[in-house]
């Protein structure tokens, strides 16, 4: 898969919905940006907070075969935005499925839309990195941070663009290849994997042991094991080693 056109505009509602709206006329690799989101969703329909000019709003469409890891792709995506920020010294960490990590709190979200159509697929990746954003709604001050915060260096967020472009098309050539490196990296940089969390809708605690090869998230309950897709599983903010 070759980056294909991108698509800049100064406003939009949101990334990925404006790829939804679009489907039959956009090509696969196609890149939407926004400086300004005036209606980002992210995971359950959670709102997406941005401030204009101050992060990376970006959705990118690829077309492609059914399979049965698309969860793949999130973590493919996961593992394309900690390389990026690696490149620039920030280390990261990565909170499954979705979540890029420092210091606990969250710098990226990313949230992969599949619309099946027979045996095909297409594929919505967006991605929100908080950049140089220096303060937050009062309803996630606690939970979210930036780059700007973390580093106290401002960052040009084109210049991230750029490297995360690269780093997407770099991991997810490697998925189209059946090539589960990335996967490799994803456990590796997991807070999860060995820790006890407590899944809010199932009321339990359990311990994580790992991410399957479908990109599912394994954890042992009562001493059974069991394999849950992101949106079966709503984690708490917390967990702890054991
Ligand atoms: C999450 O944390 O649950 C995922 C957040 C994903 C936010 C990005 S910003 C670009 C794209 N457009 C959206 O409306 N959402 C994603």
């Amino acid at each position: 898969m070759l980056i294909g056109k991108l698509i800049s505009f100064d406003e939009l509602d949101s990334t990925n919905k404006y790829i939804k709206n679009n489907l039959g006329a956009l090509e696969s690799g196609t890149i939407i940006t926004a400086k300004n989101q005036t209606n980002g969703y992210g995971r359950k329909g959670r709102v997406w907070f941005n401030d204009k000019d101050k992060s990376l709003t970006f959705s990118m469409l690829v077309k492609q075969n059914l399979r049965e890891d698309l969860g793949l792709i999130t973590q493919l995506a996961a593992v394309s935005v900690l390389k990026t920020l690696e490149q620039y010294n920030i280390n990261v960490s990565i909170k499954w499925p979705n979540d890029i990590l420092i210091n606990n709190k969250k710098i990226c979200g990313i949230l992969v839309e599949n619309i099946i159509s027979d045996d095909s697929v297409s594929v919505i990746i967006g991605i929100g990195i908080n950049i140089n954003n220096k303060e937050f709604d009062k309803s996630i001050i606690d939970k979210a941070t930036s780059l700007y915060l973390e580093t106290n260096h401002r960052f040009d967020v084109l210049n991230i663009q750029n490297v995360l472009l690269e780093k997407l098309e770099y991991y997810y050539n490697q998925y189209l290849n059946n090539n589960i490196e990335f996967l490799d990296i994803s456990r590796s940089k997991s807070c999860l994997i060995g820790k006890e969390i407590y899944l809010e809708n199932q009321h339990e605690t359990v311990l994580v042991k790992g991410i399957d090869n479908l990109g599912r998230l394994i954890v042992v309950i009562n001493g059974l094991e069991k394999v849950y897709v992101g949106s079966e599983i709503s984690l708490s903010n917390s967990y702890r080693s054991i």
